[in-house]
């Protein structure tokens, strides 16, 4: 189907931008929603999806991201990423730039979108990363969602740990700051504290609690000082969430991960190597916290921080082993799953993992099932439950975190700018995602 052409998909229970739901019909055009009614049987058409028993949200657009490419392909690429993406309905990615070279330049963030633009099957949008150096290069570049900052679990250029130099960042321009917030000075201490053991559990006790509060605290107080917008990623610890519940202001947003709500230290038993991450996995009182701190709108959004690294790389002993996991193809549905549990509903999953993304990042257009919005949309089957099985992922990488949990809501067809790209199994891999456009 040609971009130009038009798709009816029909009596879907459609996510209505109220929170409703609606059983009816949505038809897309040009790359447009333009209808959304109970009935549009009547209008004509190239193509129809069925989707009877099927529940229609806004597509995902997953706001941290690490895909690889270029440089560390044997991880992942943006073909093989966006294919996940594919599968896991989500449309629209914001990518980080640790990726070799490093994304620190107008020069590699054009090359960058470049190569999305010929290999990926979903929308996308790269950050440019912060070095000490190179503050004119962090304001000119375009377009970008933002500036990401390594305070801390980095290392090279990209390691921004002093706090004259975050001031200058901070200080310089107006657009929005992302951050990795772990204190590299402590982590570093506690390295060498714990040394010697080969325990990956030790991870979450070396990178701990008191590790990503300070940087947090630190880079709150540079954004309350410049009054900058900043959005604190992946945040991990009770301790974060209780210290943006008593003092938030208006212009700072934050994001958790399905990782660090559903699994916690206790994961380093039954997967090893593969539970590391950075920040690393909390306690199950950790993950209690954040998902209140979620549920109450103190935590903005959900971001997957689809790390991958090989199964070989993930077999190294602690601590040569390397931090991350995949996400993006099991990020809905884990997120769905809780809902039909009763833990949150469908319509604040659908916010937390598209409206508010595209709210916080100023992404025209995208986030809600409504007439003039692009249609990047996800159909998933909240009936049916099947396991998270290494034989059906798409990610370079080859397993994930979640292997074996039995979960519902996972999408049968994906659609990105109104052409289908995911139906029933199989990927059209001849879509092509487009440039995201952020609003200043
Ligand atoms: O666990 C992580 N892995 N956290 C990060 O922030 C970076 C990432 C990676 O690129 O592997």
């Amino acid at each position: 189907m040609s971009i130009n052409s038009s798709l009816r998909i029909r009596q879907a229970q459609i996510l209505l931008p109220n929170g409703e739901f609606l059983v009816g019909d949505v038809l897309l055009q040009n790359g447009s929603i333009v209808q959304v009614a109970a009935d549009l049987s009547a209008a004509s058409i190239d193509k129809e999806v069925d989707a009877t028993g099927l529940t229609l949200l806004p597509g995902v657009i997953d706001p941290q991201v690490h895909f690889r490419e270029p440089g560390l392909e044997h991880k992942e690429d943006l073909f093989t990423a966006s294919c996940a993406c594919a599968k896991g309905g989500v449309t629209s990615f914001l990518e980080m730039p640790n990726t070799r070279p490093l994304t620190t330049t107008q020069a590699a963030l054009d090359d960058k979108l470049q190569r999305a633009a010929q290999k990926s099957l979903v929308n996308y949008g790269f950050f440019i990363g912060a070095t000490a150096d190179r503050l004119p290069d962090l304001i000119q570049a375009n377009p970008t969602p933002g500036i990401k900052i390594f305070m801390g679990s980095m290392h090279g250029a990209l390691l921004v740990d002093q706090e004259a130099v975050l001031e200058k960042i901070f200080a310089y321009g107006d657009r929005l700051i992302a951050v990795h917030a772990e204190d590299q000075e402590r982590i570093a201490q506690r390295r060498q504290e714990f040394a010697g053991s080969t325990d990956p559990a030790i991870h979450s006790t070396i990178q701990d609690n008191q590790a990503a509060l300070n940087a947090t605290k630190l880079a709150l107080r540079l954004s309350k000082q410049y009054q900058r917008r900043l959005h604190i990623l992946h945040m991990s610890t009770a301790e974060e969430a209780e210290l943006l519940r008593q003092d938030k202001p208006a212009w700072v947003t934050a994001e958790v991960t399905p990782q660090h709500l559903l699994l916690n230290t206790e994961a380093y038993q039954t997967i090893g190597t593969l539970a590391q991450m950075n920040p690393p996995l909390r306690s199950a009182h950790d993950n209690e916290v954040l998902w209140q701190a979620l549920l109450d709108g103190v935590i903005d959004f959900i971001a997957t921080d689809h790390a991958p690294h090989t199964l070989e790389e993930k077999a190294q002993p602690y601590p040569n082993s390397p931090s991350g996991m995949p996400g993006v193809e099991t990020s809905l549905p884990l997120m769905l799953t809780q809902a039909m549990r009763g833990r949150c509903t469908v319509a604040q999953v659908a916010n937390w993992m598209s409206t508010a993304v595209a709210q916080a990042y100023r992404i025209p257009n995208k986030g809600a099932i409504a007439p003039g919005y692009d249609a990047d949309l996800v159909l998933v089957d909240l009936n049916n439950y099947y396991p998270v099985q290494r034989a059906d992922l798409q990610t370079k990488c080859g397993w994930s975190p979640f292997e074996g949990w039995n979960l519902t809501g996972f999408p049968v067809v994906t659609i990105v700018g109104g052409q289908v790209v995911y139906d029933h199994g199989t990927l059209n891999t001849n879509v092509r995602g487009q440039a995201l456009r952020f609003d200043a």
